[in-house]
């Protein structure tokens, strides 16, 4: 049994000396030292020992437990030592080093394009107005004189929330939430976006729209054309033409389209003008008296013009962009263009 004892103290110092592992360790510990441990293991032959020969053996069991004990312990303190020096080491800071410059951002290019049209009727009085995203069924529609059995209200077009509430197909919504607060002289500029169920290359979900509003005594078509060309000339260059088409919206009346002459081809015909040489840009007209009976203004007394124009499709054309979903896809390697 003496022999067992030192032959398991060399086992089991060497495993010890081994183990480079903290947890390894403690198994060793319960291996050897634990209640069903090897040293208890060969005790239990204690009961064929001679009685005399027992105390001795008893000694000797119980250096061997210390030894391994002292052993575990003084392993797991290196152990632990160098653990604590790899840490030291690897987590070490080089005072050094040059500092890491923080990416700078940038607004985006949307945004870019919104506020720079905003500046230019800033200049001209305008004022910034806003309204809800989503908006009820009497704003986006009603009060604008879009009749329950309009197109536009067809549910391929529209996102509805639930029954009376949408999500805003346009800002023209926010012309009415304008009216209703203030008296004339109005004359507001609403950025915002604006929602459809559309989706390809040239359409967006989401997209985003500048409505104009400008109401007061004796306004007149010559108003409103003469701030839009002063408009394209300022954001398009001085030699951009114009050109108005007669159209149709709910809400005004007369009503016209316009277009610029293409900023690619300056009207000589290419694929971005569909060789037409001019490009759409935006809807306008005069308010329709209908929209100021549901504003309660006196429309023997006011007049007005109101337009919208589409900011996605003048940031396309400024940058030339060829899909517009590359202004939501958010990849910084094409953000980072602008
Ligand atoms: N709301 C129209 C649209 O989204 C654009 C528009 C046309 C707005 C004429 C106007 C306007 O204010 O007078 O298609």
């Amino acid at each position: 049994m003496k022999d067992q004892l030192e032959a398991l103290r060399g086992a089991a110092l060497e495993e010890i000396a081994q183990t480079a592992d903290l947890r390894v360790l403690e198994d060793a510990r319960v291996k050897y030292l634990g209640r069903k441990g090897r040293v208890t293991e060969i005790l239990r032959g204690l009961a064929q020992v001679p009685a005399e020969e027992r105390p001795a053996i008893g000694q000797i069991a119980n250096a061997v437990k210390e030894a391994i004990g002292t052993a575990i312990d003084a392993r797991k303190a290196g152990l632990e030592a160098e653990a604590e020096a790899h840490r030291a080491s690897s987590e070490a800071v080089d005072l050094s080093l040059p500092g890491r410059h923080p990416r700078r951002g940038h607004m985006h290019v949307i945004n870019q394009v919104t506020d720079e049209i905003l500046d230019i009727f800033f200049e001209l009085g305008f004022q910034v107005a806003a309204g809800p995203d989503v908006e009820t069924e009497y704003y986006n529609f009603d009060s604008l004189n879009i009749r329950p059995d309009h197109p536009a209200r067809d549910s391929h077009d529209t996102f509805f929330v639930k029954p009376g509430v949408v999500l805003r197909t346009h800002t023209s919504p926010v012309q009415m939430r304008v009216m209703e607060r203030t008296q004339p002289p109005v004359a507001v500029v609403v950025p915002g976006r604006v929602y459809r169920v559309d989706y390809d290359a040239s359409h967006s979900p989401m997209f985003n729209q500048i409505e104009g509003l400008l109401v007061d005594e004796g306004i007149t078509f010559a108003d409103l054309k003469g701030t839009l060309l002063m408009f394209i000339h300022r954001f398009f260059g001085k030699d951009t033409k114009m050109r108005l088409r007669p159209s149709f919206f709910p809400f005004t009346e007369p009503s016209a389209e316009v277009d610029i002459s293409c900023t690619v081809c300056k009207g000589q015909g290419c694929r971005v003008c569909k060789n037409s040489g001019w490009l759409e840009i935006l809807g306008c007209g005069m308010v329709n008296p209908e929209v100021f009976k549901y504003a309660k203004y006196d429309y023997g007394k006011y007049t007005g013009y109101a337009f919208g124009l589409g900011v996605d499709r003048i940031a396309m054309l400024r940058h030339a962009i060829t899909s517009i979903s590359h202004l939501y896809e958010n990849d910084l390697r094409f953000l980072e263009q602008f």
